[in-house]
């Protein structure tokens, strides 16, 4: 369950340091968005997977689906792409990853690297997020007053739906983590994957359930008085 604390005196105005994850998410008031705003407290980086799932592989998809139709895009120009890989081919990718930094890592540092690698293949799945190029262009030749700000727009978008598909698997029991290979695994990933040239990856989901055990670390958090101004 989460752990919010419900105070009347408004947000928090201790330290960072002293301020643990529940005391930090302040719901002074509460509402009817309570469920959601706990979802995304409760959303975390999970390293530890395990190959299993809490969920059928079609609920997995139909949250994608959802996210995918759901997320605002810039000029409703629907720029997102996904791909979900199970099985052989969530094995696949990783291996890709492998094979591509065993290529441009001397020895010893792909060693300390691969087992990370090998920590997301041991996973149950991986979501690959792509941004569709050709969308992105079409926006910038018909819209050239706002040409520079299509590509930006994009990815924040794509970033909304990484967010929201994250959020919606933590709900269903699965952890994820976000992992950014794209620059070294593009081209062997659109040959395998049969995917267009024209999208571009922009990250990768590996996506299980927690091993057993796992806890989220503490994460220290910027006083609000920082980083939220408020003018009434
Ligand atoms: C845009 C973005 C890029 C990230 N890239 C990576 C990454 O490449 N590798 C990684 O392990 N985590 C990555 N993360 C995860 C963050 O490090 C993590 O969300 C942050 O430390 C907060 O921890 P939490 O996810 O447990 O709340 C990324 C997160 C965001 C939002």
């Amino acid at each position: 369950m989460p752990n919010w604390k419900r105070c009347s005196g408004g947000p928090s105005t201790k330290s960072v340091k002293d301020q643990t994850a529940a005391t930090t998410r302040v719901k002074p008031v509460g509402g009817p968005a309570d469920r959601f705003l706990d979802a995304i407290a409760e959303r975390r980086s999970v390293y530890a997977l395990t190959r299993k799932s809490s969920i059928p592989n079609e609920r997995v998809v139909e949250i994608v689906q959802h996210a995918v139709l759901h997320t605002p895009t810039s000029f409703n120009s629907q720029s997102n792409r996904a791909v979900v890989l199970f099985g052989e081919n969530h094995m696949r990718l990783w291996g890709i990853v492998a094979k591509s930094l065993k290529k441009i890592l001397p020895p010893e540092q792909f060693e300390g690297t691969v087992g990370k690698v090998r920590s997301f293949q041991a996973g149950y799945l991986t979501i690959l997020y792509f941004i569709d190029t050709k969308v992105v262009k079409e926006l910038e030749e018909q819209y050239k007053t706002y040409a520079e700000n299509f590509v930006p727009w994009a990815q924040q978008s794509s970033g909304m739906l990484q967010s929201n598909v994250w959020v919606a698997l933590e709900k269903e029991g699965l952890g994820a983590s976000l992992q950014h290979y794209s620059n070294l695994i593009e081209v062997e990933v659109k040959k395998v994957y049969n995917i267009p040239q024209e999208w571009s990856l922009i990250s990768q989901q590996p996506v299980g359930v927690p091993a057993e055990g796992w806890k989220a670390p503490e994460k220290d958090f910027k006083p609000l008085e920082e980083t939220v101004k408020v003018f009434h």
